[in-house]
Parts: C-alpha cells; structure tokens; sequence
C-alpha cells in the first residue's frame, strides 16, 4: 500500500508518496505566492494552496499504481487564520503565523484578561502569531468579515476540509491558537467567550493519527484515485517534524531548521513553564511537548543568500567560511520580528560589529551563527527548567548545510543526529496516514521501526569555549537595541 504525506509550508506545499516500510518512492513541491501588504503583516490565499496541491497530486502520483493509495496525511504551516462563510467560502487571504499585526489585541489579552488566566485556560500566553488574537484583530478591524464567520480553520485544517468535506483539527495545531485547553485536549469555553465566538465556529479536534473521512467522490475522481483513500487529520508542521525526525516519547530533541527555526522537546506528560517562556503543545503521538520558536532561521540565510548577495548556491558561499567561533560581526535575526524568548514584532534584523576588515563570508557567517546563538536562547530555557538535553536531531532546509551543523552544535554543546530521511514534516505526515491505516499501533512504534540515526556531529570543547564567549557578547546586543526597535517602528 501507498502512503502519501503533505507538508503545507509557507513557500511550497511539498508531497511526498511512500510505501509502509518508509520507502520514498517521489517527492514533488509547488510553490505559492506570499503577500506582505504592510510592513509586519503576512498573507496568503487558501486557494493557492489548495491549487498547488491538487496540481502536486497529480504528478506526485503520476507514474504509480493509483489504486494502492491507501491513506494521505498532513503537515501544516500553525497558526494561520482561515475564514469561511456560511456557503464555506474563503472570507478574506489567509493571516499567517509570521505575521505581527496582532500586537494591541495581545495587550489585552495578555494584560487585562491577564497571562495567569491565559496560561490556566490554555497553557500558553497570547503571542502575534497565534491564532486568537488574529480573530480579535478581525473584529476590532474588519467587523463585516467577522460577522460573516461560519468557521475558523487553520491551514492544513482547510485543505483536509477541500479533500473531505468534514472541518476537522487536531490537537497538535489547534494548540498553537490560544484556543484549546492542551491538557485536556478540548476547546476551551473561557476562551471561546473572550473571543466572542461559538463552539460550533470552530473545528472538531482529533488526535493527529485519527482517520476523519475519505478522500470525497469529485476530487477522487479527479485525482484517479480510488473511493476509499483515508484521510487522517495530520498535525501542525514542528510536531509533524518532530515524528518524521523520530522525536517522541519523553526527553527528545529536534531543531527545525526551515523558515523559522524550532527548538522542540517530546515529552510524556503536560507541562508549563512558570513564565510561558516556551510554548506548552500537545503533540503529534499522542503526547505533549515544549517548544522555542525564532521566527526566521533559514529564512534569514535564503533573505541574506537570494535577496542580498544575489545567489542561489549557498555551498559554493560557505566554503570561505574556516574560522568558527571568532566572528567580530554578529547577526540579529530578527526579520520578522522574534518569538522566542522576546515576544517582540518589532524587533528587526541587525547586523553589528563591521569593520573595513570585514569580508562577506564574515557576514554570511553572522548569518548562520545569529540563527543558531538565537536557537541557544529557546535550548537555554529548557535547560534551565531542569531539562538535560546532550543532543537533538535535526531537519529543515538549512540541515543540508554540514557547517551550519557544526556551528549549531558547538554554540548549544549538543551532538547533533542527522537521521536517515531529510524530509521531515512531509515523512512525518507520510507515518501519521501509515499509524491512522493501521500499518502500525502507534506513532511511536512507527518511528521507532522507520527512522534511524546515519550521521552525528559531536561539538569540540575548544570551539564550544569559543562560542560560549561569543554568545555573551550576542545576549547583551537585543537588551541594548531594543528601545532603538521601539523608535523605530
Ligand atoms: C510554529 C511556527 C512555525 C510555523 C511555520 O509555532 O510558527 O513553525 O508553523 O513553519
């Protein structure tokens, strides 16, 4: 039997065909367009992502045997905002979860409903990002719109929604709205009533590995698949990730190193950090886990390589690149804002420390270092909740560059595991339609069975010294620039 898994990114929606031993027998990608019609701001339309997808289908299964296509699953980009009306049609583009318009609305939450409660309700506090606020936003902005809301959904949530016809979630991604109480898995009413909404607004929540329909008769058709290839609700793309790396269960470690950079944590049993520092999710098996998000890792590097230098061969660029842990530039990488730890939609990128000496391979080694001194900050927070991480896997796009590995393991002193599938959340969601069909008991035992480590990079004690020194110096540059972010916005 086939398997299919659809990683919903925030360039391309990438698809991946395999069979129930882990085979990948095709990878096919589409990219979609990204719209920032205001500074901070960040959109895209559910219609192209439903396009590419279809389109990706296609051709993704264009040269098997259809009819063995036994179940698909997801991977989607959190957080986003998806409207539909009554006649379940798209209200307004989609608002992403990069983007930070949503700052006045997290005010309120934060500070008049109060973190305390927010944190009781839903384990986490209000960040631009996540989902609530954007519906409050909506209200306070776009009143027309949000009375014409029949259903919130959130991305991967719609095309499931496109292929099915049932509005579903899962507990993965609905947590990362500010909506659902993650211990208990269940949408949480205070919030609903905060918000002013309904119950039925919203989307019934799954575990991840749940089948929740059948691909339906018109799309099948279309697609020449058969009427009986399941549909499993899939998850949200950093536990997805997590899956297709392997990191389940109880103490595990995965760095995301895609358009934003992830640091997450599995663990077996609910837990909070007394400030809200990381964000408190349910998982993808069945579980929960932490997580520290930098809103822009390979971003950063595509924005320094594509736009900046004007190149596309990022290895050629790094090969001038010899000398770690001595960088007098430092990089702040703060393109869209910073997550984790800061909370900060103002904060931008900043380059600092240049002198006449300074070369371009000293910058794009800023680059690399910045994302990975600011992945530090998230590991930092796990460590100083007690807990011990000594390696992680690792996957995203930047995980294809051995230097960035390097760097990564000697500035958080972790090894660093590269596993035998590069293809994370598209592999992850691939196990998760393999789990929901029954090739499997659980998610762990498929992981378990299908994903092995082939590489590691241990970090040196000298540069990790090295790196030590030099993230001193990055910590004091955010507290030292941030009042020049505040003028500047
Ligand atoms: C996770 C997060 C990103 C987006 C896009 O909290 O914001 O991972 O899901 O990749």
């Amino acid at each position: 039997m086939l398997y299919i898994g659809i990683d919903l990114g925030t360039s391309a929606v990438k698809l991946l065909l395999m069979d129930a031993l882990g085979d990948i027998k095709k990878i096919v990608s589409k990219e979609y367009p990204i719209f920032f019609p205001h500074t901070g701001w960040s959109e895209q339309n559910p219609e192209d992502w439903y396009n590419a997808t279809i389109a990706g289908l296609k051709e993704l299964t264009s040269d098997c045997d259809r009819t063995q296509i036994n179940g698909l699953s997801f991977s989607g980009q959190m957080h986003g905002l998806v409207l539909l009306d009554e006649k379940d049609q798209v209200i307004r583009p989609a608002i992403l979860w990069n983007d930070g318009r949503t700052q006045k609305e997290c005010d309120y939450l934060n500070n008049e409903i109060g973190r305390e409660k927010l944190s009781q309700y839903t384990a986490n506090i209000a960040l631009t990002g996540f989902t609530a606020p954007k519906i409050l936003w909506v209200k306070n902005n776009e009143p027309d719109n949000f009375n014409k809301i029949k259903k919130i959904m959130l991305p991967k949530d719609y095309l499931a929604y496109r292929l099915t016809g049932n509005h579903c979630t899962d507990v993965s991604d609905a947590s990362g709205m500010l909506l659902l109480d993650v211990k208990n898995k269940c949408w949480s009413k205070e919030m609903i009533q905060i918000l002013g909404i309904s119950e039925d607004q919203l989307a019934s929540v799954h575990e991840s590995s749940d089948v929740i329909g059948t691909v339906k008769e018109s799309v099948a058709n279309d697609l020449g698949f058969s009427n009986n290839v399941h549909v499993i609700m899939g998850g949200g793309d950093q536990a997805v990730a997590a899956v297709g790396t392997g990191t389940v269960g109880d103490g595990m470690c995965n760095i995301s190193l895609g358009t934003s950079g992830v640091v997450f944590i599995a663990s077996k049993s609910f837990a909070v950090d007394e400030h809200n520092a990381l964000h408190a999710f349910a998982h993808a098996d069945h579980k929960y886990h932490l997580m520290g998000v930098t809103l822009s890792a390979a971003a950063s590097n595509k924005w320094w390589m594509d736009e900046i230098i004007g190149t596309k061969d990022y290895a050629t660029e790094q090969k001038g690149i010899t000398e770690l842990g001595k960088n007098n530039v430092f990089f702040l990488p703060y393109l869209m804002g910073e997550r984790t730890p800061h909370n900060n939609p103002d904060a931008r990128g900043t380059f600092i420390g240049m002198t006449m000496n300074t070369t371009r391979e000293d910058m794009t080694q800023a680059v690399l270092e910045g994302v990975a001194y600011s992945l530090r900050d998230c590991l930092d927070i796990a460590r100083s909740l007690g807990v011990k991480i000594e390696r992680t896997r690792i996957n995203g796009g930047g995980a294809k560059s051995p230097l960035w590995k390097k760097i990564i393991a000697n500035v958080m002193n972790v090894t660093v595991d590269t596993i035998n599938s590069e293809e994370g959340p598209a592999f992850g969601a691939a196990i998760l339609a393999c789990v929901g069909c029954k090739e499997y008991a659980t998610v762990e035992e498929a992981t378990s069975k299908l994903i092995q480590v082939i590489d590691s990079v241990e970090p040196d004690s000298t540069l990790v010294a090295a790196y030590e020194e030099q993230y001193k110096k990055f910590v004091q540059l955010y507290p030292a620039l941030k009042g020049v972010f505040e003028v500047m916005k």
